[in-house]
């Protein structure tokens, strides 16, 4: 089954009440934070993402996903965690080295929250592999990471493959999310090569109704 995770970064300022609400009408399955901190990308969205977690974490029940891009990799997740998110996602490039990659899966493990480790386009895929029997979602960024409304690398598609094929081979229990570029016209393809959690914002936002886009996203 597809889930879709609404990225919230382009949300219009001074709707964020009513756009959560008709989002969570339209049966998002999740919320995703976009937490940049002008460092690992140029942007800085920090302390907003943090207040507006917040925000919907005491209007809405549905799951947060948080998705950080951020080089301090602990304060992120400890900042973070106290919005009690469904799952919080840091990048393979933040880390120095396998040991702390491990420090950070069991910090957020410990924490009750599910764990997935995120890759931007240039890291080869066999990089993730064995850190996979210990998360629940690898997130493959299908755009350079530090904005939405890009692109999606097409190349990204037969990473997405490489990766479905490697976890069905070794009997993994994972979730593949995609992130970046991900509308009407690309989300096909990405759930062929094996993605089952699909990231949007502007396609979403931008629509004139989210129910629609967010069944058709599913299909
Ligand atoms: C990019 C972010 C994305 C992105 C998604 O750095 O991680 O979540 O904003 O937005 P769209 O759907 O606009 O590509
Ligand atoms: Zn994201």
């Amino acid at each position: 089954m597809t889930e879709i995770s609404t990225s919230i970064l382009n949300m219009v300022k001074g709707k964020e009440t009513e756009t959560i609400f008709a989002l969570e009408q339209a049966k998002t399955d999740y919320f995703h934070i976009d937490v940049m901190d002008g460092k690992f990308v140029k942007k800085d969205t920090y302390n907003y993402m943090i207040k507006t977690a917040s925000y919907i974490k005491r209007i809405s029940s549905m799951p947060i996903d948080v998705h950080l891009m951020v080089e301090d990799v602990k304060k992120g997740i400890e900042d973070f965690l106290s919005i009690d998110p469904n799952i919080i996602t840091f990048h393979l490039e933040a880390c120095k080295d396998e040991e702390e990659v491990f420090k950070f899966i069991n910090l957020i493990k410990q924490n009750n929250s599910r764990v997935g480790i995120a890759i931007k386009p240039e890291t080869n895929i066999e990089e993730i592999y064995k850190y996979l029997p210990y998360i629940h979602m690898c997130l493959v960024m299908t755009v350079e990471p530090g904005k939405g409304g890009q692109t999606l690398i097409s190349e990204m598609i037969n990473k997405i493959s490489t990766l479905k094929e490697y976890v069905e081979k070794n009997n993994l229990d994972i979730d593949i999310e995609v992130d970046g570029g991900i509308n009407l016209k690309t989300c096909e393809k990405v759930k062929m090569a094996g993605a089952n959690i699909l990231v949007s914002g502007t396609a979403i936002l931008m629509a004139s109704n989210y129910k629609n886009i967010i069944d058709e996203l599913k299909k």
